[in-house]
C-alpha cells in the first residue's frame, strides 16, 4: 500500500465521535458559517455541510488531514475553506466582515494519526517515536531522550495523571543511557518492564505515558485554553460554540471556562456576594448542564466514543475578555508554557 493509499484509508476509518449530538448542537441554519477548528478526516465538516447550506472554514494543523481532503473539497466549492494552522488562533480565520455562527472542537487525535505507525501515536503500532501533529518541531523522542528526569516525571503525573510517574521517568532514563529510545515499542517495553503485572481489563501500562507526551510535545492543554479564548473573540452573538474531549483534563478546562463566562460562574452578579454587585457580564449561556456522552448504539459501534463528552454553550452579547488561562485548571507545566 502506498502512503497516500495508508492515509487514505485511515482517513475513511475515523468514525466522527457524538456527530448527530454536535450536528444538533450546533442548530446551522442556511447561509451560516461555522469554523470547524479539529477539521480531522472531515467528518463534522461533511454531516454540517449536508444537513444545510452553510459554509465551513476547516482548520488543521496537521499537513495530512488537509492532503487528504483535498480530494474531496472541491465537492463543496467555496461552501468549505480549508486552512493550516492550529485552533488556537481561529479567530484569525475569518475574512474581513465575515459573521462566525457557530466554532466546534472535537479535541485529540484522529484515525489518520493513531493508526498509521509512522505518526508515532500509539503503543500498539511500531514506529519512530514522534507525536507531533504539526510534523516540526521537536518530537517525542526528543523530549524522552533530553528531558531532565523531573521534567519527565512532571510531565507523566501532570499530564498523564500517573501515579508511578517518578518510577517510569527513572526507567526511562536509565534506559536511554543504554541507547536513545527512539520507537514506540521500545518506550512501550521500558514502561512494561518498570510496570507491575497487567491485570485484564485493566488500561495499558503505556497509556497514561503515551496520553501524557501527545499532550506535551503537542501543546495540547495550552492550545485549548486559546482555542476556547479565540472562540469567545470570533463569535457572533448567539453563536454555538460545541467542544467533545476525551479525558478529565481537557472536559475540566471546557467546564470551567464555561462556567466562568457564564451567569452561574464567575460572570453576572455573584451569588455570594452580601448585594448586588457588578461582574463581568456572561458571555456564554451554558446550553449542556451535564456534558452529553455517547449512547449505547454509538459505543456499540465506536467504543472510542466512551470516554468523549460535549459541552456546548451559546455567545451572548458581551464583550469577550482578555485571555487569562489562570483558574481554568491547567496543570503548572502547561500555565508555565502560557506565560
Ligand atoms: C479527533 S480529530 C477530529 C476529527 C473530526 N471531527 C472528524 O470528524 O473527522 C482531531 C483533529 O484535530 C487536529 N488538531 C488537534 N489539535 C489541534 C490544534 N490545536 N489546532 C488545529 N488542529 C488541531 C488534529 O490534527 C486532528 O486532525
Amino acid at each position: 500500500m502506498t502512503p497516500e493509499d495508508a492515509l487514505a484509508a485511515a482517513a475513511r476509518d475515523h468514525v466522527p465521535v457524538l456527530l448527530d449530538e454536535v450536528v444538533a448542537a450546533l442548530d446551522m441554519q442556511d447561509g451560516d458559517t461555522v469554523i470547524d477548528g479539529t477539521f480531522g478526516a472531515g467528518g463534522y465538516s461533511r454531516a454540517l455541510l449536508e444537513a444545510t447550506s452553510c459554509r465551513v472554514i476547516g482548520v488543521d494543523r496537521d499537513p495530512d488531514a488537509l492532503a487528504e481532503a483535498a480530494r474531496w473539497a472541491s465537492l463543496y466549492g467555496d461552501r468549505l475553506r480549508l486552512v493550516s494552522g492550529v485552533f488556537g488562533a481561529l479567530d484569525e480565520t475569518p475574512k474581513e466582515g465575515e459573521q462566525i455562527d457557530a466554532v466546534v472542537l472535537d479535541i485529540g487525535v484522529s484515525s489518520m494519526q493513531l493508526d498509521r505507525a509512522a505518526r508515532g501515536f500509539s503503543f500498539l503500532r511500531d514506529g519512530a517515536l514522534d507525536m507531533r501533529m504539526e510534523q516540526t518541531g521537536p518530537s517525542a523522542a526528543d523530549l524522552v531522550n533530553g528531558a531532565e528526569e523531573a521534567v519527565l516525571a512532571d510531565i507523566l503525573f501532570q499530564y498523564g495523571e500517573e501515579r508511578r510517574s517518578r518510577a517510569l521517568a527513572r526507567a526511562i532514563v536509565a534506559a536511554r543511557e543504554d541507547a536513545p529510545i527512539e520507537t514506540t515499542a521500545k518506550l512501550a517495553s521500558v514502561i512494561a518492564e518498570a510496570s507491575p503485572p497487567n491485570h485484564p481489563g485493566r488500561a495499558h501500562p503505556s497509556t497514561r505515558t503515551f496520553q501524557a507526551l501527545r499532550i506535551a510535545v503537542n501543546d495540547e492543554l495550552g492550545e485549548l485554553a486559546r482555542g476556547l479564548a479565540a472562540a469567545e473573540r470570533v463569535l457572533s452573538p448567539g453563536g454555538r460554540l460545541a467542544v467533545v474531549t476525551f479525558h478529565s483534563l481537557e472536559d475540566r478546562i471546557v467546564k470551567r471556562f464555561f462556567k466562568s463566562r457564564s451567569s452561574d460562574g464567575g460572570a453576572g452578579v455573584s451569588r455570594y456576594a452580601p448585594g448586588p454587585q457588578e461582574r463581568d457580564p456572561a458571555s456564554f449561556d451554558i446550553l449542556t448542564r451535564k456534558p452529553i456522552e455517547a449512547g449505547e448504539d454509538e459505543l456499540a459501534r465506536n467504543p472510542r466514543a466512551r470516554s468523549a463528552r460535549l459541552r456546548v454553550a451559546r455567545r451572548t452579547d458581551a464583550p469577550a475578555r482578555p485571555f487569562d488561562p489562570r483558574g481554568l485548571g491547567l496543570p503548572g507545566l502547561a500555565l508555565e508554557g502560557l506565560a
